[in-house]
């Protein structure tokens, strides 16, 4: 009876230490982000429309209209309320802010995520390059990943909430660090090492013999470091072939693609909208 009282005091103390931010893109170091060579996208990403489609984002999210590019920091904090451990009111609620922001950016979302589009308006390139990063990190999570979160996301987000995922990323860290100080040419070898190390958490406990939340882990450390293209040859893909851990349950799919047909009707109308909101200003 006292061992479970303990038990149960041990569990509801790691819950309130929950770690913050539960999960963001890599923590590269500024010499790092200065190292990475930025790339024009073909197109110009409109301030009027981008700056609409940032309200817009943090207006669906209920959260500050300071959020944006200015404080990548701040802008983590505020997204870093979503990852819970319910989906409906947590990673859908930003899953759907995302594909908000991309519709409404439309065929300018590429050329508005990039770099130089902040770096013209005298943002530091490592605000530039975290903001790119968060975007691209939750483009993965809500798309590429979206079966595999959806599906065992009660024990990724166990694990992701852990003192020990907490203290093997901090390892993880360290070790990039100190391979790429001053070695600018050692980013990408350093970056397959950091998801390796990172993915280790995901063969563990009730991850155990479920090789695709491996796979999710390696993905989304992969885009903090594949921004402008830079490295092509981190891989992810070869724990996933032949896993016997990889399946698609259809009765998810069905279900997820249906939240996003509704949601993208709902979606049309509203974007319409906002399209001659901005035409008018
Ligand atoms: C934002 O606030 C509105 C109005 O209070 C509420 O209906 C909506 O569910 C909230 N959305 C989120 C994501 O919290
Ligand atoms: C950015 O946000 C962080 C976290 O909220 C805050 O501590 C910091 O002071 C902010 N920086 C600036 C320059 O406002
Ligand atoms: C990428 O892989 C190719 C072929 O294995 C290799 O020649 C090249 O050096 C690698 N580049 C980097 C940046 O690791």
């Amino acid at each position: 009876m006292f061992l479970k009282f303990i038990l149960v005091v041990l569990l509801f103390d790691t819950a309130c230490n929950a770690i913050h931010p539960l999960i963001q893109p890599v923590a590269l170091t500024e010499e790092d982000i200065q190292n990475i060579p930025m790339k024009a996208a073909g197109m110009v990403c409109e301030d009027v429309l981008f700056l609409a489609c940032q309200n817009q984002f943090n207006q669906y999210l209920n959260i500050s209209a300071n959020t944006d590019w200015h404080n990548t920091t701040y802008m983590i904090e505020q997204l870093d309320q979503f990852y819970k451990q319910d989906l409906n009111s947590g990673l859908f609620v930003l899953c759907q802010a995302r594909s908000r922001f991309e519709r409404c950016l439309g065929g300018q979302y590429a050329a508005c995520l990039n770099r130089l589009n902040f770096v013209r308006h005298n943002i530091a390139n490592s605000e530039a390059y975290r903001f790119v990063a968060i975007f691209k990190m939750l483009e993965f999570e809500c798309n590429g990943g979206n079966i595999q979160a959806t599906k065992n996301w009660p024990c990724m987000y166990s694990i992701y909430a852990s003192p020990t995922y907490q203290k093997a990323a901090n390892d993880c860290m360290a070790s990039y660090y100190s391979a790429t100080q001053n070695q600018p040419d050692r980013i990408c070898a350093a970056g397959q090492t950091l998801c390796k190390c990172l993915e280790l958490q995901f063969t563990i406990g009730c991850a155990r013999g479920i090789l695709d939340m491996r796979w999710f882990e390696c993905e989304r450390i992969r885009t903090s470091f594949e921004i402008d293209g830079f490295c092509p040859n981190i891989s992810c893909s070869t724990m996933v072939f032949g896993s016997a851990g990889f399946v698609i349950d259809p009765e998810m799919v069905e279900a997820h693609n249906r939240i996003k047909w509704d949601f993208y009707d709902s979606f049309a109308n509203t974007n319409r909208r906002a399209k001659r909101q901005v035409n008018m200003e």
